[in-house]
């Protein structure tokens, strides 16, 4: 959790969360007010709070999926688009616990030129390939898994259902698309993770966590169809296919 912990304390994040109440008075993010631009151009100006940020997501994220690398079955996936991806450290879990799998590494330029050194170890990197561009735009083509971790929660519904109609048009016949996210449970049950997230969602983007429903309501209007939710011990893997 070093990393993640560093990040909070970070005075870019803790001046951005010290205007929580008025996020949740109006209902929208408040870091372009706080900082001045929205937050990936900020971490594209601020090279320094960006390092932090990057190491702070690639350790929460894989407290968050460790569960997805040996729970979810990758066994009939050749080739695995990680969109979003970050600096490949989850990717490279997986490619290492599953050596039939191919992998494509996607996520902005400025955070695929320092991939974690994991994913240039031997017997992994000559399965992966990395690829930059914005997902807003188009993901590579021709993978048959495309996986989002704690990617869509940053988005409204509309910015989302643009990047899973693009991993739609992009997959293999017969693809998926898998999204790793912590599930807001039905109903008021106390669940402190989904809820905590969804708050610091709500203050630095404009996204949210979900419920089932939810999802399946995006992955409606992206031409997807929820095909099934596996349950992780924190976040789950909610599956789409072609509707
Ligand atoms: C919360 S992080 C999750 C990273 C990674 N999936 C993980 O689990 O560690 C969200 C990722 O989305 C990437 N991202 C944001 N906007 C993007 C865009 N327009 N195109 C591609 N990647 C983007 C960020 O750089 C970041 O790595």
């Amino acid at each position: 959790m070093r990393g993640y912990a560093r990040w909070l304390g970070s005075p870019a994040e803790r001046s951005t969360m010290a205007h929580l109440a008025e996020a949740v008075r109006t209902g929208g993010p408040v870091f372009e007010t706080v900082h001045g631009t929205p937050v990936w151009d900020y971490m594209r100006g601020n090279p320094a709070s960006a390092s932090v940020f990057d190491q702070g997501m690639t350790d929460i994220s894989s407290q968050l999926t460790r569960s997805l690398v040996h729970g979810y079955d990758f066994g009939d996936t050749e080739c695995l688009v990680d969109v979003g991806g970050g600096r490949g450290r989850l990717l490279s879990l997986v490619l290492a616990a599953h050596p039939h799998l191919r992998g494509v590494l996607y996520d902005r330029p400025e955070v695929v030129s320092r991939v974690d050194p994991a994913l240039t170890r031997e017997g992994v990197a000559e399965r992966c390939r990395v690829e930059s561009g914005s997902f807003l735009d188009s993901v590579p083509e021709g993978g048959d898994a495309y996986l989002l971790a704690s990617v869509v929660h940053n988005w409204n519904d509309d910015d989302t259902v643009r990047v899973l109609t693009h991993c739609r048009e992009a997959m293999a016949p017969g693809g998926r698309v898998l999204l790793a996210e912590v599930l807001v449970p039905d109903g008021p049950a106390p669940e402190r993770t989904a809820k905590f997230m969804d708050l610091s969602m709500l203050v630095h983007c404009d996204g949210k966590q979900r419920t089932r429903a939810e999802f399946a309501a995006v992955a409606e209007r992206s031409g997807l169809r929820l095909e099934r939710v596996v349950p992780g011990a924190v976040a789950s893997v909610v599956e789409l296919v072609r509707a």
